[in-house]
């Protein structure tokens, strides 16, 4: 049985005080809901006060993104020699990562090698923009950033790293992968690619989120896929309601509540 996970990405919002106030919020309600791994990934700047406030409580922390390196000359990066002992995962890859911050498959492999080095667990992102969509490259590209990101990771540290499957024209759109186009892509394609490379064995036992505007509408029927294990969420998880009903439903619909 794979855990369900949601995690949220809170992306570049939340001051401080904005984050303390979310996390504050969040934490007995979602104490209360077993069966769900939880996450909250804020800002690099929150993490450490979000880590105090969370202490004590079962919701993971994350950080959105780091450098490979340890440390040197690198000026505005954080090193995972920063978020060792500070937090538990790192989210690597994301598309806008890729998009606007000139992220490529070699770099996420790099990010994602240096994370397990530290001991912090990554979530990693693939997903398709919409023209690759519209010209029936789904599959392929899909297949290869998953290839590529696993480049050179053995069997027993794959098992450690979440994928999530985000179609880049369903993030912050509001239009949200149809619950069975989403499955599909889910196992064949990501789950399909992973037991080529590891075994299906593995494969099995690997958590694959789906992300791109998952909210409380939608959270039950994409939740009923059965190759989908959760969720990486952005817009929904800077809510506590939304967030806390997107977790229940979880455990609900994945027969733990
Ligand atoms: P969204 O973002 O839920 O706002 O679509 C998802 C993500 O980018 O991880």
């Amino acid at each position: 049985m794979r855990t369900p996970f949601l995690a949220g990405n809170w992306k570049m919002h939340k001051t401080i005080p904005e984050a303390l106030e979310l996390v504050n919020a969040l934490k007995g309600p979602l104490g209360e809901i077993k069966g769900v791994k939880k996450a909250v990934c804020p800002s690099f700047v929150a993490l450490a006060p979000v880590a105090e406030a969370l202490k004590g409580s079962d919701i993971l922390l994350g950080a959105q993104n780091m450098y490979w390196e340890e440390e040197g000359a690198y000026t505005g990066e954080v090193s995972p020699l920063m978020l060792k002992g500070l937090c538990d995962l790192v989210i690597i890859g994301h598309s806008e990562r890729r998009q606007y911050f000139g992220e490529t498959d070699e770099t996420v492999n790099k990010k994602i090698k240096a994370a397990l080095a530290h001991g912090l667990d990554p979530i990693v992102c693939v997903g398709e923009s919409l023209e690759q969509n519209r010209a029936g490259e789904t599959e392929s590209f899909v297949g290869s950033q998953v290839r590529a990101a696993f480049e050179g990771i053995t069997a027993e540290q794959a098992k450690g790293i979440v994928v999530a499957y985000e179609p880049i024209w369903a993030i912050g759109t509001g239009i949200a992968a149809t619950p069975e186009e989403a499955n599909r892509i889910i196992g064949e394609v990501v789950r399909g690619t992973l037991a080529e490379l590891y075994g299906d064995e593995i494969a099995q036992q690997m958590i694959i989120q789906y992300g791109g505007s998952i909210k409380p509408a939608n959270v039950e029927a994409l939740m009923s896929q059965p190759e989908i294990d959760g969720g990486l969420v952005g817009g929904a998880s800077l809510k506590a309601g939304d967030f806390i009903t997107l977790v229940e439903v979880t455990a609900r619909v994945k027969g733990l509540a």
